[in-house]
């Protein structure tokens, strides 16, 4: 008995302590639990609801539209159910709720309802929206200050590859049919995306684009198909991304963490042609070109269940592929010089290139980062360096040359040469782990400071 009495008291110290609303009725629709969150976001007293059946605290509400009302009369789970009210202060609430019936024994004991607070990220949202809408106005001027779209002619490479992906790319600019371009973190997706754009009929028409990753799925289904102002939801009438880039080009960028349920209305609109504003019955015809974009293998995600085949197929009626740097290393030295110059005017320097040693280690190191990896070395060690060369020293010690791991069989090698290589990758790793910190590698290490550096010195690394 008084274990059950702790672990109750524990809970309840759970359920005050979380910050999510919380709000369980029983069979009867009578609330047996209430939280002060729960409380803020209605703006009501626990004490006004606690032992109150939910129609009397809540009189707006009806058995239809109470979820809570709604889940005990279907036995039924509503998930990420959007909701916009305003409050007894007046205050309007934007909250993502989730109601589960609850069962004791098999039975149906009540209902729970979880509600996460997402006002500040809803009003950030149409804030984003608002502003887009002021700057890309179609026909209007760009400002100095707005960042123009790239061009193809800025594309630089020297890969075959490359060279074919932009002929491609090219030739898509001239249609209006969509394009999904695939490649790793960095390659340049976003470059062969504004290009397409900027070469196509539809130049002086509004370019959107939006990140599909990182927004609960409920608040971009209103960004990207617009909302009006409803007496349930209670939304303000606003356009979505579609209609504001009606006429130009919508870039869904990372389109593989879109969530499933919004994948499948995307592909309505794309075969329809026609967007509806979350709440609103009839569609309004849109002319919008859809480009998307994936750091993911796009036949990986439709396996694992991330990207919808049907949709998969219907945005990449044009699909480019852009290789990683590693595999165009012949581009290193052409972006390197590029980025080198871009940086001196910049930066005011007068840097005119890489030490040999330098050279060597851009050649053979793998940029997991790709050019952006490149580019942002390259501005880093500009900003220290005080020759015309950049040197070693310049860098950031992750780009210290791999070591290869000592091979347990194969040619023999003096133990003291694979000793060295073991040491050098020991200390390159220990490095990396503390921010280049000499001092803190060297406690991690093990050894004297004094010793890290003479080795450091040694192989031509001064930190
Ligand atoms: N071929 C290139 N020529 C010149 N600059 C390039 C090239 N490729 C990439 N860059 C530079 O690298 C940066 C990163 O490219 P981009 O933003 O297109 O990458 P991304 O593929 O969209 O990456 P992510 O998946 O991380 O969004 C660009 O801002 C640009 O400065
Ligand atoms: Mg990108």
């Amino acid at each position: 008995m008084e274990k059950r009495r702790v672990t109750e008291e524990m809970l309840q110290e759970v359920l005050h302590s979380i910050d999510e609303g919380i709000h369980v009725v029983n069979t009867e629709g009578i609330t047996i639990f209430y939280n002060p969150v729960a409380a803020a976001l209605d703006g009501m007293a626990v004490e006004e609801v606690l032992g109150t059946h939910v129609l009397e605290a809540f009189p707006s509400l009806t058995n239809k539209t109470s979820t809570l009302m709604q889940v005990l009369q279907t036995g039924q789970p509503i998930y990420n159910q959007r909701q916009t009210y305003t409050n007894r202060y007046g205050k309007r609430i934007v909250t993502i709720n989730s109601t589960i019936p609850l069962r004791v024994g098999g039975r149906l004991a009540g209902a729970l309802e979880v509600s996460k607070d997402v006002t500040r990220i809803q009003e950030l949202a149409e804030q984003v929206i608002d502003l887009r809408r002021r700057i890309r106005k179609p026909g209007r001027k760009t400002a100095a200050s707005e960042p123009r779209l790239f061009r193809f002619e800025e594309i630089l490479t020297r890969n075959l590859q490359m060279m074919k992906a932009i002929e491609r790319a090219k030739r898509a600019a001239a249609t209006r049919s969509p394009v999904l371009v695939v490649g790793e973190t960095g390659t340049g997706k976003e470059l062969i995306v504004q290009s397409i754009h900027s070469a196509s009929p539809r130049r002086d028409q509004p370019f959107i684009a939006q990140n599909c990753a990182a927004i609960p799925s409920s608040l971009l289904e209103g960004i990207l198909f617009g909302t009006v102002k409803g007496a349930f939801t209670g939304a303000e009438d606003r356009p979505g991304l579609f209609e504001l880039a009606d006429g130009g080009t919508l870039f869904l960028d990372e389109i593989q963490a879109m969530p499933a349920d919004l994948q499948a209305k995307l592909l309505r609109v794309l075969e329809e042609g026609a967007v509806r504003r979350v709440g609103e019955g009839n569609a309004r015809w849109v002319d919008v070109r859809i480009l998307c974009a994936t750091n993911e293998d796009p036949a990986l995600s439709v396996e694992e269940g991330r990207l919808r085949r049907d949709l998969f197929y219907r945005i990449q009626v044009v699909r480019i592929d852009l290789p990683p740097l590693r595999e165009r290393r012949e581009d290193i030295p052409l972006l390197t010089s590029h980025f080198i110059q871009e940086y001196n005017r910049q930066l005011g320097k007068l840097v005119s290139g890489l030490l040999p040693a330098v050279e060597d280690m851009f050649l053979r190191y793998d940029w997991p980062g790709n050019v952006r990896e490149l580019k942002h070395a390259i501005e880093g060690a500009m900003n220290v360096a005080e020759g015309e060369t950049i040197t070693p020293e310049d860098l950031p010690p992750h780009l210290l040359p791999e070591a290869k791991l000592p091979q347990p069989e194969g040619e023999d090698r003096p133990l003291r040469e694979v000793l060295a290589e073991v040491e050098r990758r020991m200390i390159r790793d220990t490095l990396n782990a503390c921010g280049g910190n000499v001092r803190q590698a060297a406690r991690r290490l093990g050894i004297p400071r004094q010793t890290l550096q003479y080795k450091l010195k040694k192989w031509g690394f001064k930190p």
